[in-house]
């Protein structure tokens, strides 16, 4: 078996990165989204401010972490704010932690002092997969957003990097 690499993306990987976000958009654990996305809407995070950075086991696309701005306010230029999704066959298997790892790596490269990122509280695999990263669970946030309907609270992370971590 092909050992598992994180690279950055690349056009022909959309397609499976779209699948994947579908596939968690249709678990209805990880995001308040409920409209599944068209590769050509994915295709054009390659475009926009951030990075995308997928894991691969040979040719096929397992996972994928996205970095994109905190906020367009140029005061919080060193923060960005990640999202990450594992195929869910590939799930339990460290994919997601190899991802994550990576992208901070990439975002303490690219000058950000720190990562951010937010969960329902019930995703119990991505708050794992935070504290696992080094992520410091900040609070809860009490019916964030509804999702189906239902209110739904959040957890908020956050990883200090480079020298905001010493
Ligand atoms: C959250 C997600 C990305 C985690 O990816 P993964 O590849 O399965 O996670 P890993 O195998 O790298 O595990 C990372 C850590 O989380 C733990 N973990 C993974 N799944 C878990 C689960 N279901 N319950 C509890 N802990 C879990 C692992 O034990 C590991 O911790 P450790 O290093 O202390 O042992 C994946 O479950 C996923 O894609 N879920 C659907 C989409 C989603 O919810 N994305 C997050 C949106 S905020």
């Amino acid at each position: 078996m092909d050992p598992v690499t994180v690279r950055p993306a690349r056009p022909e990987d959309i397609p499976a990165v779209a699948a994947i976000y579908n596939e968690g958009i249709a678990g209805r654990q990880a995001t308040f989204e409920t409209r599944p996305r068209e590769p050509e809407e994915v295709a054009a995070w390659l475009q926009e401010d951030g990075t995308l950075l997928v894991a691969a086991e040979g040719e096929r696309v397992l996972g994928w972490a996205r970095m994109t701005p905190y906020s367009d306010r140029c005061v919080y230029a060193g923060v960005g704010e990640y999202a990450a999704y594992v195929a869910a066959a590939a799930r339990g298997r460290g994919v997601g932690r190899q991802l994550l790892d990576a992208l901070c790596r990439e975002a303490e490269a690219s000058g950000r002092h720190k990562l951010i990122g937010r969960m329902f509280a019930a995703n119990a695999a991505s708050r794992a997969l935070a504290r696992a990263a080094g992520f410091r669970e900040i609070g809860l946030e009490r019916r964030h957003g509804r999702l189906d309907g239902e209110w739904r609270d959040c957890v908020p992370v956050e990883r200090l990097l480079g020298e905001a971590e010493g």
